[in-house]
């Protein structure tokens, strides 16, 4: 599905990132992902990579340092010689009251989950934009279109993520270049993973389905937002959530 490109994912390390790193391998792309760490995975994508006749490159970086987000991606994109996708997934949640909330818990989430975002498509929509296509899904989160208390601070960054994909879309359409967003809601990884028994009860209770997402599931989505078959379709932000908050 995706034979030929090259895509840039952040927060490729574990958790959805993983997932879309592997999804977008086993459809035919070449990734370049950058995290703080390597993770535990890089040895399985480079066999992956490698059965597929792919390249699977990890790069170092904080992403919300920009001057060293923006050499490490303009690294990647004269190593590459072009990207055709960009998943803009790296997110942090520093959970509490906002009566509670430091200041450094506010900027640190916008930061990471936000700004990062703006430092990178900056960089990575100029690139495509010459080139005449690409495409860019942003992982917002249904918390950024319904709140949740004790998140103050994740969802005005998830709610600036959509309103990016919203406004960035809106530059760079007629250059065929598309900016999508996806909006998970209870997905099983290290960042939930931190919720107690009974709260992740009390959350699978809000959920039509009555079951916690897989990172795959939004991976699934994902493919989509970057390969052809959704070709006609910007500035659209899909609810990945079993139902909750529709
Ligand atoms: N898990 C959920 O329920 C859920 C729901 C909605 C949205 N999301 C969003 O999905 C994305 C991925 O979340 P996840 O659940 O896989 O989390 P995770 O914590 O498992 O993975 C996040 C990844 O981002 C990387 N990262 C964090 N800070 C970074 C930084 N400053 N620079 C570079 N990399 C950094 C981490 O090292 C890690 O590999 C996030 O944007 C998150 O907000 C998650």
């Amino acid at each position: 599905m995706l034979q030929g490109r090259k895509a840039l994912i952040t927060g490729g390390s574990r958790g959805i990132g993983r997932e879309i790193v592997l999804k977008l391998l086993r459809n035919g792309a070449s990734v370049y992902y950058i995290d703080l760490n390597p993770g535990d995975s890089l040895d399985e994508f480079k066999e992956l990579a490698e059965q597929h006749g792919l390249a699977v490159v990890y790069k170092e970086g904080n992403v919300a340092d920009e001057s060293t987000i923006t050499t490490v991606v303009e690294e990647i994109l004269a190593e590459a010689e072009g990207i055709d996708i960009l998943v803009n997934n790296a997110g942090i949640t520093r959970d509490g009251l906002i009566f509670r909330m430091s200041s450094k818990d506010w900027t640190d989430v916008l930061n990471i989950n936000l700004n990062s975002a703006f430092y990178i498509s900056k960089v990575v929509a100029h690139h495509m934009v010459k080139r005449r296509a690409g495409s860019i899904v942003n992982i917002a989160s249904i918390v950024g279109v319904i709140g949740n208390a004790g998140q103050t601070n994740y969802s005005a960054s998830k709610a600036g993520m959509i309103g990016l994909t919203k406004s960035l879309a809106r530059e760079v359409a007629a250059r065929n270049v598309r900016v999508n967003a996806v909006a998970p809601g209870f997905i099983d990884t290290v960042m939930t993973q931190k919720l107690n028994q009974e709260q992740r009860e009390a959350l699978t209770r809000q959920i039509p389905m009555g079951r916690i997402g897989e990172p795959e599931e939004v991976a699934k989505v994902v493919l989509f937002l970057a390969s052809d078959l959704s070709s006609y379709l910007t500035g659209q932000v899909i609810h990945i959530t079993g139902g909750m908050g529709m």
